[in-house]
């Protein structure tokens, strides 16, 4: 990390790259969004175009302009062409490993936001995952949007830094302590589903990447008994109750999707319909990787 703008020590590096991350606010939708013509065969272009948004900024938006819209094979594929290929939980992973995500009354999941029309609060995904099984990136496809509402919130976590960092470079110090934060054990009927996890909100890669895990939902997380770290942590919730240029809002529409670098995001609450063809559903994969080009995507002279 002699190099990173992520070492607290180099400042230089630092102002440099902030600068750069900075200057591209306030970023318009357009921007980030990438019509995919033939979505059983995007091209190098369209996927160069994705690659070259989630490189600046984490994240990428996409919309298939034909075919089928529902089709879970046409997004895993385009995730696999984009680097995305280890499923968490899914080693062996195929193109029905997204997960769905749909109002549900099914038993076990009733009580899980993701699985209700409710208002989903700012994360990023796996956060009480094993430190070897983090997750680095993520789609969400939405196959049939709601009504009305389910707006998604997104932040690349590199902007989460700087705020951070700008604030109070100590903030950042706690918050990579290898304790930052506690998830508590997910008990069921008195048997433990997922153990306790203690881990860093930030980190650093092997490659160098920054890797947040993060959830403001206050009692799924138990902060390390340091003031700093609660500081830090309420800074965080201060961001999310202010206007901010950095927090990009979109509904994704069917046949639209998120790809990232799983930044921070939250949702909106939504009205879903009585018909049970229209009813809001969203396909989601959370993958040990990042976003990366693989050799579907050709170099294309300038
Ligand atoms: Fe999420």
């Amino acid at each position: 990390m002699s190099n990173s703008p992520f070492n607290i020590k180099h400042l230089d590096t630092y102002q440099q790259w902030r600068k750069k991350k900075l200057s591209a606010y306030p970023l318009a939708i357009d921007s980030l969004l990438t019509p995919i013509a033939n979505p059983e065969a995007p091209t190098n272009d369209e996927l160069g175009r994705i690659l070259e948004t989630c490189r600046q900024h984490n994240l990428a938006l996409y919309r298939f302009e034909q075919g089928n819209l529902r089709s879970k094979q046409l997004v895993h594929r385009m995730g696999a062409a984009i680097g995305l290929q280890r499923l968490d939980n899914n080693l062996c992973a195929d193109e029905d490993s997204l997960t769905s995500l749909h109002v549900t009354s099914h038993a076990g999941q009733h009580d899980y936001i993701p699985y209700t029309d409710k208002k989903l609060s700012w994360h990023t995904d796996g956060y009480y995952n094993l430190p070897e099984e983090q997750i680095h990136g993520m789609v969400l496809h939405c196959a049939q949007h709601a009504t009305e509402g389910g707006e998604s919130w997104l932040m690349d976590h590199e902007i989460a830094y700087i705020l951070l960092r700008d604030a109070n470079p100590d903030y950042i110090m706690a918050l990579m302590h290898p304790n930052a934060f506690t998830i508590p054990a997910n008990i069921l009927n008195g048997s433990v589903v997922r153990p306790e996890q203690s881990g860093p909100v930030f980190s650093v890669t092997a490659a160098g990447n920054l890797h947040m895990r993060y959830s403001a939902r206050q009692h799924n997380v138990i902060w390390r008994d340091d003031p700093l770290t609660h500081a830090a942590a309420q800074f965080l919730l201060n961001v999310w109750e202010q206007d901010s240029p950095y927090k990009i809002r979109y509904t994704l529409q069917a046949g639209e999707g998120l790809v990232c670098n799983n930044v921070l995001h939250c949702r909106t609450a939504f009205v879903d319909s009585n018909e049970p063809e229209h009813k809001r559903l969203l396909y989601r994969g959370r993958y040990y990787d990042r976003i990366a080009k693989t050799n579907l995507v050709q170099e294309t002279p300038c």
